[in-house]
């Protein structure tokens, strides 16, 4: 996700468990191939699985970013056409693709031709006056054919004209069935479905017929969540017990970016969204957006935040 599922928050995240797929925010062909690759792309290898979305429609430029994202070492390429952003689609890529499946077929095979790692898709059910049906199942037969290794369906479509970005994530209806339809007719083909999926209750409802969940605002708004993820539905023990361990956890990683000059608050943005609902979040919280954005705040900052939360123990013996 743009801004927010940035390397220091995916290094969180794979605190929290070890097998979920992580991806990056979307970066375009253009800025892989001639930006300051090592800023945009680069991560740290504890971070695996992780996958690189590339945003394009430039079939030549997004193989050579392709393959440079496999040299990097991303487990999987993926090409965004789900995003209705304006500057995406004045660049006539994200979801706007959703009207080319020839396009994407072409993108997607020189992908595959250029990087030896997966490459996969993620796609709305269509955009605007589209019939659903008939877009979503020409694109998965258009990018399956084109190689593609598996299919991220964000089960709603994209209204390209007159919606914001946000609302275009919770306004157009979402289609469920449609998905699991899909999935049917392509029984073989890893189908991954997306959007208002809540909590892992909801994730789980769809795993009886679908390949994978992505799960993208509530992972990152209530990252506790992912502490369920290797016991449910990889039988393993979480990597940490619980929050508080999972920040101490994250605190070296803290302290080598605070040597290189980056901000505390680079990294504990990332954390607003835990401990909700427990007595003190909200003192966490706003010591983190008041003291964390100074220049020179270091880790005493977020041991402050962190001490005001109320720990289990603590809330156990006083009921
Ligand atoms: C801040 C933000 C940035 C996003 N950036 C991207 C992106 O770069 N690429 C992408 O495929 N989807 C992006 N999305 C959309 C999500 O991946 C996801 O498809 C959408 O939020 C629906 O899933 P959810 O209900 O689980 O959040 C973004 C969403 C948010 C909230």
């Amino acid at each position: 996700m743009m801004d927010w599922t940035d390397r220091r928050c995916r290094a969180f995240h794979r605190i929290l468990t070890r097998r979920a797929r992580l991806y990056t925010e979307m970066v375009t062909a253009d800025a892989v191939v001639f930006g300051p690759r090592e800023r945009l792309i680069g991560f740290d290898a504890r971070e695996h699985p992780v996958a690189l979305q590339l945003g394009g429609a430039e079939p030549g430029r997004l193989a050579q970013a392709a393959r440079i994202g496999a040299e990097f070492g991303y487990d999987e390429i993926n090409l965004n056409c789900g995003c209705p952003s304006d500057r995406v689609q004045s660049g006539r890529f994200g979801a706007c693709l959703m009207r080319e499946p020839g396009l994407v077929a072409e993108c997607v095979a020189a992908m595959v031709v250029a990087a030896d790692v997966p490459v996969t898709v993620k796609c709305r059910i269509g955009v605007d006056e589209q019939d659903p049906r008939a877009s979503l199942f020409a694109f998965a037969d258009a990018v399956k054919a084109a190689g593609a290794a598996a299919l991220i369906v964000h089960a709603r479509k994209a209204w390209l004209k007159g919606l914001s970005p946000k609302d275009n994530r919770s306004i157009p209806p979402l289609d469920y069935e449609l998905v699991h339809e899909l999935k049917r007719a392509h029984p073989g083909w890893p189908i991954v479905l997306n959007g208002g999926l809540a909590d892992l209750e909801a994730a789980r409802a769809h795993l009886q017929d679908l390949d994978g969940v992505m799960l993208a605002r509530a992972a990152y708004q209530n990252p506790e969540l992912l502490l369920g993820v290797d016991p449910a539905f990889f039988g393993e023990r979480a990597p940490v017990v619980e929050c508080f361990e999972a920040i101490e956890a994250f605190m070296p990683t803290i302290a080598r970016g605070l040597k290189r000059g980056e901000r505390l608050h680079d990294y504990t943005r990332h954390l607003h969204g835990l401990f909700a609902g427990r007595p003190g979040a909200r003192a966490f919280r706003r010591v983190l957006a008041s003291e964390a954005i100074r220049p020179g705040a270091g880790l005493n900052v977020l041991r402050e935040a962190v001490g005001l939360v109320e720990r289990r123990a603590e809330l156990a013996a006083a009921e």
